[in-house]
């Protein structure tokens, strides 16, 4: 019988978790690490010394919770409640029928023909910001962090909306995005100031911010359907698309919640990636020699498709090994439905369950040497011979990143472009560390020189 506690996994004393609060919050990372060192691959905490949670980097537990045992599984509800009072109910926060009916209906946008037909538009978009980037960086070394959340949020927004949006229209977007997700966080850290947030007119002032945002999504959203017609963007395929059960389209509000879901999900995970892939090819530079000569191969001069990016096989073990060592999401959130036995722990109701990313890519069950910088790990057979749910940056299970193809593809083409037009270098020695928020951030900026090639 369940009596509230987790059993056969070992346990953080409570007084210690509540020790390690402050710690909490100013890097998660670094007390998971501690803690994994100390007691092993899957442990139990009280979060802030209160809630019950249990950490797991092992790949079996992980399946079972992504996969296997899902169906006793939600998201958790202190995200999903936070989320929904500013970004409204969408695919990232629904579950059960209302999430499958969303997932199938927003996939069509992800299949291959739809990214290969909005190529050439990123690509061009992609040259107009190099434009920029080049300007800046005439003046003196440039925060990469800060050029890839411009050219993610063009991109991403450029996929979402077609040409119609404006880099002022996004960018006031993608500032009220970062604002309340950092209101988010505060109050998903300190639950406890959340009357005094909305007593004090904070949550008033963020709501403010959220209409801003949204009533510049809604005029397009409105232009769209009266002008009937569109490129093949996002937007459109949400307009035009019915539901399979049903056959009804999306209400405009609808329509409304999911590309700002998508805008949220789809920049700040690829603007991260991206910076830990320019920082790691900053501290070994041969890599970005490699690359160069495998985009001359390849593509030499000509145009990028979808095709020849994906022909770029080191480039793409480049990606897969920097999301090992800095995945954007370094862990994942559940909360247990019901009572479970998860591979033999036994796991009340309502405990959180973390599949903790960062530390499974450090697992060394199957991860040699996990701080080493190394793509090789990402050769075929190499690959192969690792668990499933070993390597997870984009989670895992029905719930997997709907985005992962299309982030896939935009840091190809950005990388590949970088190389091929720019000689670039760390400005600084000073290693960078981490910074988890919700996301992992690197804390602090990466400056490096950029020229023309
Ligand atoms: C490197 C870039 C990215 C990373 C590392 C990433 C990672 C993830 C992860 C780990 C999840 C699963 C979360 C969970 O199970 O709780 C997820 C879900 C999701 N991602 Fe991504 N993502 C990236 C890019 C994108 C892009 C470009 C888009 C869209 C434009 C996107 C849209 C979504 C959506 C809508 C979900 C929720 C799917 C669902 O619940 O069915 N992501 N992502």
């Amino acid at each position: 019988m369940f009596d509230g506690t987790i059993t056969n996994a070992p346990h953080v004393p409570r007084g210690r978790a509540f020790l390690d609060s402050r710690d909490m919050i100013r890097n998660p990372v670094s007390v998971f690490e501690r803690y994994r060192e100390a007691l092993g691959p899957t442990f139990t905490f009280h979060f802030g010394g209160a809630m019950r949670a249990l950490v797991t980097t092992e790949p079996e537990l992980i399946g079972a919770v992504l996969k296997g045992q899902r169906e006793s599984f939600h998201k958790s509800d202190i995200q999903v409640e936070r989320m929904v009072e500013f970004q409204g109910m969408g695919l990232v926060n629904s579950h059960g029928e209302a999430w499958y009916r969303q997932r199938r209906l927003l996939a069509k946008g992800f299949a291959q023909s739809r990214m290969s037909a909005v190529l050439p538009l990123q690509a061009e978009v992609l040259d107009d910001l190099m434009t920029r980037l080049h300007a800046d960086a005439a003046e003196g070394p440039v925060d990469i962090h800060q050029q890839m959340v411009r050219v993610t949020l063009r991109l991403v927004g450029n996929a979402l909306f077609g040409r119609s949006m404006s880099m002022a229209e996004l960018e006031q977007i993608g500032d009220a995005i970062s604002d309340i997700q950092a209101f988010i966080v505060r109050q998903i850290v300190q639950p406890y100031k959340i009357p005094w947030f909305r007593i004090s007119g904070q949550t008033e002032a963020f709501q403010r911010i959220r209409r801003a945002g949204d009533a510049i999504v809604m005029q397009h959203v409105q232009a769209r359907r009266e002008a009937g017609t569109g490129e093949t963007d996002f937007l459109r395929l949400l307009l035009e698309t019915p539901y399979h059960d049903t056959g009804d389209n999306l209400t405009e509000e609808q329509v409304l919640i999911e590309s700002l879901q998508l805008m949220v999900a789809g920049n700040e995970t690829s603007s991260n990636a991206l910076s830990w892939v320019f920082y790691l090819l900053g501290r070994h530079p041969e890599y970005i020699e490699q690359i160069r000569a495998e985009v001359d191969e390849v593509v030499g001069t000509g145009a990028f498709s979808f095709t020849n990016l994906h022909e770029l096989a080191l480039t793409r073990r480049v990606i897969d090994e920097a999301l090992r060592l800095y995945p954007p999401f370094w862990m994942i959130d559940r909360i247990a439905l019901h009572d479970v036995e998860l591979c033999g722990v036994h796991v009340p109701k309502g405990t959180m369950v973390i599949p903790y990313i960062y530390g499974t890519h450090r697992n060394t069950a199957f991860w040699d040497d996990p701080e080493r910088f190394d793509p090789s790990r990402f050769e075929a057979a190499a690959a192969k011979a690792r668990p499933s749910f070993g390597y997870i940056p984009f989670g895992g299970g029905p719930r997997v990143c709907i985005g992962n193809g299309m982030a896939i593809m935009q840091m190809l083409l950005i990388i590949a472009t970088f190389v091929r037009e720019t000689d670039f270098a760390l400005a600084e020695d000073a290693p960078v560390g981490i910074k988890p928020m919700m996301l992992l951030r690197p804390d602090g900026p990466i400056m490096m020189r950029v020229s023309r090639r």
